[in-house]
């Protein structure tokens, strides 16, 4: 702590006697030779003090029972979380011992406590105050929403305990962060590119970041961001506890990712990939110019409902929205060439059930958690079929229903074909007129192999073209 006095302040000058960085704003040591008076002992080893001694809830939980710090376990019951589910129940110990882990199970089921609880749980034996601008935990996430809500989660585990979150993504000012950092801070969370910028400018040290956490990790293993990652595990200390997270991790990165990890607990809820168990999924064949007017059909069915509706380009999810607005739908977008405030915005009023309908690119894929999202349309089918997955995954979060249409245009036959060859299993029909080229390979059984779904399909012949509906069938 007698470090902080000799760091220079915010404006680059040495640091006078009695400015203090920290919070509470108590008069420094003077660094050289002076000796430090008792009342001076007294006030550099309160904070530290009141970290140890800071009254621990006399409480016996589920969570308790797995090691998880009852500071922290006291926070979870007004959130709704009483009982640990299937991944947590299964990664939580291992990750209190301090155990790397790889931690697959399928969207909405509690992954960010799996790893939040124990790592809260780990910070909180330290005892001391972070260094400036270090971190003792990192935890990388693909996206800036993503990240935010991360923060936001964190800050509800630790609550009324002594350690702080920061979060650092781009398109928030890098001065107010570079500021922040001289701090040190217990838990950052980043994304890849903003991280590399600050370390760049020497406002973070991770020279004594003892644990990381890859949110997404098979997105941030992947090739936009396996550079940046590089970069920054050669600067965290080898002796560390890593923790992977992800609903799906194909085989390709699963190598890579055992190479972020040491002696590694693998643990898998189902087999990796497969969408949430309660997502009433289905598949309509559309010709591309009719998908506007067919979105628009399943929409109206469901006007007092959330919906997420994904398409592939900025300026088709643009449109799309600027087109459902002019229909009467109460409509916001996000995607890659909206400002972080209009990002920010169009999220938060979507959030709130302001706006019912928000159209997306894969940006808003991964790891969003709003529970009452209750359809998700995939307007343009993913190209990478990974993120079939995950987009249909913003529905059925926490054990809740939902449903997810995906539209097949002629052309997207190829992205269908790899979607359910990713997820083992058929997505059933539901409307419009199959193409002959998807028709054959659903009666031989399909990519898909032998998924509780194929089996479905192959049971169900595939449904002719001149049987095919107008219009919608179940929405
Ligand atoms: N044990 C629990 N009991 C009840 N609800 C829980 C529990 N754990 C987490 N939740 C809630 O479940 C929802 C989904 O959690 P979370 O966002 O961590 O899922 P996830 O597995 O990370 O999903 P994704 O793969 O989409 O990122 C959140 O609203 C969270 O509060
Ligand atoms: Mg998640």
């Amino acid at each position: 702590m007698t470090e902080q006095s000799s760091r220079p302040n915010r404006s680059g000058k040495p640091r006078q006697h009695g400015e203090n960085p920290s919070r509470g704003g108590k008069p420094q040591f003077r660094g050289g030779n002076a000796k430090p008076t008792t009342a001076h002992r007294r006030l550099r080893d309160e904070p530290e003090e009141k970290f140890i001694r800071r009254a621990i809830p006399d409480i016996d939980t589920p969570f308790t029972r797995m090691g998880i710090d009852a500071r922290v376990a006291v926070n979870l019951p007004p959130m709704g979380i009483d009982a640990p589910s299937p991944i947590q129940e299964k990664a939580i110990p291992g990750i209190v011992e301090g155990r790397d882990l790889l931690g697959l199970a399928q969207t909405g089921t509690g992954k960010t406590a799996a790893f939040g609880l124990p790592m809260l749980t780990r910070l909180l034996n330290i005892g001391r105050k972070p260094e400036p601008k270090t971190c003792r935990a990192l935890i990388l996430a693909p996206t800036r929403e993503l990240a935010t809500q991360i923060a936001e989660n964190i800050d509800a585990y630790a609550a009324g305990t002594p350690i702080r979150q920061f979060r650092v993504v781009g398109g928030a000012s890098i001065n107010v962060q570079t500021m922040r950092m001289e701090r040190g801070v217990d838990v950052l969370i980043a994304t890849p590119g903003r991280l590399i910028d600050l370390i760049e400018r020497g406002a973070v040290d991770l020279s004594q970041t003892k644990y990381l956490v890859l949110d997404e990790a098979d997105q941030m293993l992947d090739i936009g961001f396996i550079h940046a990652l590089r970069r920054i595990a050669k600067m965290l200390p080898r002796e560390r506890q890593t923790l992977l997270f992800s609903a799906t991790m194909p085989k390709l990165m699963e190598e890579l990712a055992e190479s972020y990890l040491t002696d590694p607990l693998k643990v898998a809820v189902n087999p990796p990939g497969q969408a949430a168990a309660k997502i009433e999924q289905g598949v309509h064949f559309v010709n591309q110019g009719d998908k506007a007017t067919l979105l628009a059909e399943y929409l109206a069915k469901h006007r007092d409902e959330l919906a997420i509706v994904f398409g592939r380009t900025k300026h088709g999810s643009e449109k799309l929205s600027k087109l459902l607005e002019k229909w009467g739908y109460k409509v916001a977008a996000i995607h890659g060439n909206k400002s972080q405030g209009q990002r920010e915005r169009a999220l938060a009023g979507f959030r709130a059930g302001e706006t019912k309908v928000l159209v997306a690119t894969d940006v808003a894929a991964r790891g969003l958690d709003i529970p009452e999202v209750a359809h998700v349309y995939n307007y343009d089918l993913p190209n990478v079929p990974e993120n079939y997955v995950h987009r249909i995954g913003r529905t059925a979060r926490a054990g809740r229903d939902g449903r997810a249409i995906a539209f097949c245009a002629p052309a997207e036959i190829g992205e269908l074909r790899a979607i359910e060859k990713a997820m083992k299993s058929q997505i059933p029909v539901v409307g419009g007129e199959v193409p002959f080229e998807a028709a054959k390979i659903r009666e031989r059984g399909g990519p898909a192999g032998r998924g509780a779904a194929g089996q479905d399909a192959r049971k169900r012949p595939a449904r002719r073209p001149s049987r095919a509906p107008k219009s919608t069938q179940r929405t």
